[in-house]
């Protein structure tokens, strides 16, 4: 697939979207939010995609919202500007398949929510976190106060949004904004290797395992643990179950299908 903003590679069942406009520090405009967009719609559709990550190219993983188009929001337009980001990270936060986010260098604003709205991160040391909004008299607007909050927890949320600060990589690790740091040059290839082992095992399980996990920050415990049963009781169905315990007990390799 040819894009104008991202580049897009398919490497065995790992799908890879690196976000290129690194002469903006890859801006989120509204082209690369479309594209974005389409590129997930592909792998949520693709039956040999299991796991998807995004990266940035150059110095930035995004660097936010393209300032140039904030500046021409109005009272009457912004609720939409913000809902247009926000639906399609929301969609990528939904999906059936883990997107994992490769945090090489500035996560700043809407870069910071990209890389919230992925199920893991994992960053360079080189890279910088924050949400910077107030510096520009707005707030952030694509789900920044909803997951950065539910992620590093109200304390740690409202004193980056507050402040407007800009956090190191370190930093990040050590509120568990990010899952690890590891070296730039090695980045790209352990998110393809974490990736992979995740492809490696069975599809629907990992579905499952998503939406069960996504029950815990939506719902209550009783109720997470009503989809949990439910979602359990769904796998034990699967054809890939079947195999995977098979295949334990008669001390051989799964060999699973997505079924
Ligand atoms: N939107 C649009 N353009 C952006 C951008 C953004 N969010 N972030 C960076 N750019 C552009 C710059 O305008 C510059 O373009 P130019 O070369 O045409 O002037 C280019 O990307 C390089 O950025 P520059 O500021 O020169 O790089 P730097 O290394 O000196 O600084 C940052 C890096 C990230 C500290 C700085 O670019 C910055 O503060 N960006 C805005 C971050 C932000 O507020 N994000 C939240 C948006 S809601």
């Amino acid at each position: 697939m040819n894009f104008e903003t991202i580049i897009f590679e398919e490497k065995g069942h790992i799908c890879l979207i690196t976000l290129n406009r690194p002469d903006k520090l890859n801006a989120l405009n509204a082209t690369l939010l479309n594209e974005l967009q389409k590129a997930l719609q592909f792998c949520s559709n693709s039956e040999k995609c299991r796991a998807i990550i995004i990266t940035g190219s150059g110095k930035a993983f995004a660097a936010g919202a393209d300032i140039a188009q904030l500046h021409e929001q109005t009272a009457t337009t912004g609720a939409a500007f913000a809902m247009f980001g926000q639906a399609i990270f929301t969609e990528l936060e939904y999906m059936k398949k883990p997107v994992i986010a490769a945090v090489n260098g500035f996560a700043l604003g809407g870069g910071c929510e990209l890389a919230l709205a992925c199920h893991m991160r994992f960053a360079s040391p080189m890279a910088k976190f924050g949400q910077p909004e107030v510096n520009l008299g707005i707030i952030p607007g694509y789900g920044g106060t909803q997951r950065l909050t539910t992620l590093v927890g109200s304390a740690q949320a409202t004193e980056l949004i507050l402040t407007g600060a800009i956090i190191n990589a370190e930093e990040a690790l050590r509120i568990g904004l990010v899952n690890r740091l590891i070296d730039p040059e090695s980045l790209i290839d352990e998110c393809i290797k974490i990736a992979e082992l995740i492809a490696s095992k069975a599809p629907l399980a990992i579905s499952a395992s998503l939406a069960a996990i996504r029950s815990a920050i939506d719902c209550g415990t009783a109720e997470g643990m009503e989809s949990e049963a439910r979602l359990f009781g769904e796998i034990c169905g699967t054809e890939d179950f079947k195999e995977g315990t098979a295949a334990f007990l008669e001390k051989r390799q799964a060999n699973f299908k997505g079924k």
